[in-house]
């Protein structure tokens, strides 16, 4: 859920209170006697620093908009959007949700042009400029299903999402996590969205529970060097709140073209998000973990498909570790499944 702010409602610890020019709360403080300036620019450092941690604070707890002092109609605003952003002529339609979203989008011949990082049409008033909100709907979908289709390698996809603005998230994340592993890996591991740790390092899987999964690839043998690891969506969500619905369609054409550059003999779902938002399979991840299906490539890739697994979350057995046996499983079934692919 997201939180807002009230404009104009910051407060500070006391010594650091101050109008709104910034000047020191105190002027006649003279503790460090460095003369007025240097008071008033410490003043200014001390304050400064504050906001900085006050906001990150918020952003944390999920606020991701102001509220404004006074009221405006956001309904009479957003009826200004739709038709300024209506996809031009050419943009293939989105395909209808659900089942038939397990099939992946083509690969096909890279483009003549540089793809559009964007939602295609010219925005009204600029709701679209780099770095400002999107309302997210289906034109998002379908710029990033072109920008991910026209990706020819890892490398190119990876500088296609870094400069994508179709989704909120990137607002609040401090870092794109894109992937960890080499693009030849035979096994693939992809869970929901990066966690706090992943931000501030911007790879995924790096913290409590990365260490765990760590430690399970190890079990059977796999180094983590050796394994592809993603996520659905490549920014972390304000407060790990869970993604919006639209915030995961707008970002999975760019894990499903992980999927098609990898092509791992192996794809393992971490969690229950993972595996509905890639295989429309709706089941709970109790029901669904262990269930090995043949996930289809996509047209280009003249029916080839991948098999595929899902598993519980190890942030769900880091709080419910009496689940391990469930997981301990599935890892050997994976373990199997590799060495069957290898003709070991
Ligand atoms: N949980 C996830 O789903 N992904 C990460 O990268 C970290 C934690």
């Amino acid at each position: 859920m997201s939180l807002a702010v009230k404009a104009g409602t910051i407060a500070l610890p006391g010594a650091m209170r101050h109008n709104s020019r910034m000047e020191p709360a105190d002027p006649t403080d003279r503790r460090h006697d460095d003369g007025p300036s240097a008071t008033v620019a410490e003043g200014e450092r001390k304050v400064s620093s504050a906001l900085e941690a006050l906001l990150d604070f918020y952003i944390s707890a999920g606020a991701d908009g102001w509220l404004e002092l006074e009221p405006s109609d956001a309904f009479a605003l957003s009826e200004t959007v739709p038709a300024a952003r209506a996809a031009p002529a050419g943009v293939p339609a989105a395909p209808t949700a659900g089942p038939a979203a397990r099939q992946m989008p083509p690969q096909s011949q890279p483009p003549q042009s540089q793809p559009p990082m964007r939602a295609p049409a010219a925005p009204a008033q600029g709701a679209m400029a780099a770095g400002a909100a999107v309302v997210p709907g289906d034109e998002v979908v379908v710029a990033a299903r072109e920008a991910a289709r026209t990706a020819a390698t890892l490398d190119a996809l990876r500088e296609t999402l870094s400069r994508f603005d179709g989704c909120n998230l990137k607002l609040t994340a401090k870092s794109l996590v894109f992937a960890d592993g080499p693009a030849n890996a035979r096994v693939m591991f992809v869970g929901e969205a990066p966690g706090r740790e992943e931000d501030a390092r911007g790879l995924p899987f790096v913290g409590r529970s990365g260490q765990l999964l760590d430690r399970m690839l190890e079990a059977i043998g796999l180094a983590r060097g050796e394994v592809y690891i993603t996520n659905v969506v490549p920014w972390r969500p304000p407060g790990n709140r869970t993604p919006s619905p639209q915030e995961t369609e707008i970002c999975k054409p760019f894990v499903l073209r992980q999927i098609e550059l990898v092509q791992p003999k192996v794809l393992v779902f971490l969690g229950g998000a993972s595996a509905k938002a890639l295989t429309g399979v709706q089941d709970g991840i109790l029901r669904l973990r262990g269930r090995w299906l043949d996930l289809p490539l996509g047209p280009a890739a003249q029916g080839a498909t991948i098999r595929a697994v899902a598993t519980l979350h190890p942030a769900y057995l880091l709080r419910s570790p009496v689940q391990k046996r469930y997981a301990w499983r599935d890892f050997l079934a994976i373990r199997a499944a590799l060495d069957e692919a290898s003709g070991t």
